[in-house]
């Protein structure tokens, strides 16, 4: 085990420090054969649209020279007929232009929005995988960053940039070709600025990487103050902190700004720079270019061919500023989300099989120990054993362990020391889903998805008839309430169900528990939000369902519980009692204090 971590760890390590670049095409490598063909039609398209330049030489050529023009050589003497061969060429570069620069762009673009939709898909696929613990060293909104922003950015990229940077060195190379076979002489002289506008880009670009990283960086923070302020919009209302959170939302915008700005210093000046770099080639070009031409060692059109070539040249060198920035962007978004996408999943599925209509139901800790990452332990050495289709109870005071025992049992966490098993086979060599869709859980906090009632209820069984819907919102006391909504069943309950009371969101819970229908049913604090009368229908209506199916049910109120075949009283994550409610009443230990105070007897 400590090997394959270590390895696993390696490895990562490896993968971290590739250039995102090539974790990208790593990535796409399923779409290489279309990336090949994208940058041969961007390569084509750029030849065909520094052809014109060319044709203009050889225009200016036939001017000047007319019957001893580079055509006449090639048999064709009459001047009106030498045009009509440029004229044709340039019609057919320019269809051949237009037909290239159609096919690169769609497939770019189509390329980035399948990369972009691959990319988002697999980071979130990845991120659902991830285990609890993950979710609790980050902020929603930091990792909503990465999932829309950080993958927008790519998307951007890829639409764009990705061909500029093709054509810049297309054009680099088909320009600086021409240049060594039309005019050795002073070829180096136009190209000489080349090695330093590279060397400078690179260097520029490292210089830029750490500051976009940072840019990055700030907003995610930014996006996950918004998005807890929006989440908890009702708890600055009433705190009236408006200001307060305004006031930390500008620190936070302010950061972001200033990181940005301290990468535009930087970004800004780029152009400038390599504007001054080209002026030097473009000045000598011309200077001794004209004097080789008025000397007749370059011909006129060879002469002409150069200096609109070198403007070419010049053109799009300074807009590689943009394009680095573009790409420096997209390549610390790249980043983020290759990290994400490398984080190994902690809690993988064991492979023996339970299907749920075979599960009998027992569930048993074995001297189990627990401790959150960096916390003292919760649990402690406990063991607990549940016959198949009893119901036990747990109670004990609050921050004890007993929701952490739920979510152990969910493997939401995975335990320490010692073992849980269900119907004796260890949760870590149990098929994950099959664990989990043998357990119904009514959590303490109930969380409802943006939608219709029904839909809410009919979560997680997603294939079931109107009929059960109603039945099992008939048995959690929440259909009285429901048909009372304006729109009944249809009714959309908001986000995280905020347009129901607490009581109404637990008993919709109870329902979707009661229709998926499980072996092991978890109720922890379910009804605590309810009043005494409904709490007393739902829980007569749970006894008849708890019937031969395994319940754990953990409450404060010591009345709902007090049928149960067993209650456990937790303190300190210890079992310290057990038994029933009259033989623990009997034993005057911590459950018959909390049961005089709870009957108000002292
Ligand atoms: N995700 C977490 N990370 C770190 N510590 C946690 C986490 N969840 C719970 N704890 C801590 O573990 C202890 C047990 O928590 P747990 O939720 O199991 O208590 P509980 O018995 O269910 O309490 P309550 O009756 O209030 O629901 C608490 O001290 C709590 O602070
Ligand atoms: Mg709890």
């Amino acid at each position: 085990m400590a090997t394959v971590l270590k390895s696993h760890r390696a490895s990562r390590r490896r993968k971290h420090s590739a250039h995102p670049l090539q974790r990208l095409l790593e990535y796409g490598h399923q779409y290489r054969k279309q990336i090949w063909l994208a940058t041969t039609y961007s390569t084509l398209n750029k030849f065909f649209d520094l052809a014109p330049p060319g044709l203009i030489g050889v225009a200016v050529d036939v001017v000047v020279k007319q019957q001893d023009s580079i055509i006449a050589q090639l048999g064709v003497r009459d001047v009106f007929q030498q045009f009509l061969i440029i004229s044709f060429l340039t019609v057919v570069i320019w269809i051949l232009e237009s037909v290239f620069e159609y096919a690169y762009a769609r497939l770019w673009r189509n390329l980035a929005q399948n990369i972009q939709h691959d990319l988002r898909l697999d980071a979130y696929k990845h991120l659902q995988e991830l285990e609890l613990a993950y979710f609790e060293e980050r902020s929603t909104g930091g990792l909503m960053s990465i999932l829309s922003d950080d993958i927008n950015q790519l998307e951007r990229f890829l639409d764009g940039g990705a061909n500029d940077i093709i054509q810049v060195s297309a054009t680099v190379l088909i320009i600086g070709a021409a240049f060594f076979i039309l005019a050795p002489s002073v070829a180096w002289m136009a190209l000489s600025p080349m090695p330093f506008i590279l060397w400078g880009s690179f260097a520029y670009q490292r210089l830029l990487a750490p500051r976009y990283a940072e840019v990055r960086e700030k907003v995610g923070f930014l996006n996950s103050r918004l998005s807890n302020n929006i989440s908890g919009i009702t708890t600055i209302k009433s705190f009236t902190s408006e200001a307060y959170e305004a006031s930390r939302l500008e620190l936070d915008s302010d950061a972001y700004r200033r990181s940005n700005s301290k990468a535009i210093t930087l970004s800004a000046a780029f152009v400038p720079l390599i504007r001054m770099l080209i002026l030097v080639g473009f000045t000598a070009l011309l200077l001794y270019g004209g004097m080789a031409a008025v000397s007749g060692a370059m011909s006129v059109g060879t002469y002409s061919v150069l200096v609109f070539l070198i403007q070419r040249l010049l053109w799009p060198l300074t807009r590689l500023g943009e394009t680095f920035d573009q790409y420096q962007r997209a390549m610390a978004s790249t980043n983020r989300v290759m990290n994400l996408l490398d984080t190994p999943i902690a809690i993988h599925t064991g492979d023996v099989a339970l299907p749920v209509d075979e599960v009998r139901g027992e569930v048993q800790f074995n001297n189990v120990y627990f401790a959150y990452k960096d916390r003292f332990p919760v649990i402690k050495n406990l063991s607990l054993d549940i016959p198949a289709g009893k119901t036990i109870a747990i109670v004990g005071s609050t921050g004890s362990g007993k929701s952490t025992l739920v979510k152990l049992l969910l493997r939401l966490y995975e335990v320490q020391a010692g073992s849980i098993t269900l119907d004796g086979i260890d949760l870590q060599s149990l098929n994950l889903q099959d664990l989990r869709r043998c357990i119904g859980l009514v959590s303490q906090d109930v969380f409802l998805f943006h939608g219709t009632v029904a839909e809410n209820i009919a979560y997680g069984s997603f294939e079931t008839r109107e009929q059960e819907i109603i039945t099992a919102a008939k048995i959690a006391e929440a259909h009285e309430f429901i048909i009372e909504l304006p729109e009944g069943y249809e009714t959309i309950v908001g986000e995280r169900g905020q347009k129901l009371s607490g009581g109404q969101r637990q008993r919709i819970a109870i329902a979707r528990a009661v229709l998926k229908n499980p072996p092991i049913l978890i109720l922890d604090e379910a009804t605590s939000a309810v009043d005494n009368e409904t709490e007393a229908a739902i829980q007569r209506s749970l006894e008849r369902i708890t019937v031969d199916r395994t319940t754990i049910a953990i409450a404060h109120r010591l009345s709902t519980i007090r049928n149960a075949d067993c209650i456990y009283v937790m303190e300190h994550g210890k079992l310290v009692e057990s038994g029933t409610h009259e033989q623990l009443l009997e034993k005057d230990g911590i459950y018959s204090g909390l049961w005089r105070v709870q009957s108000g007897l002292r």
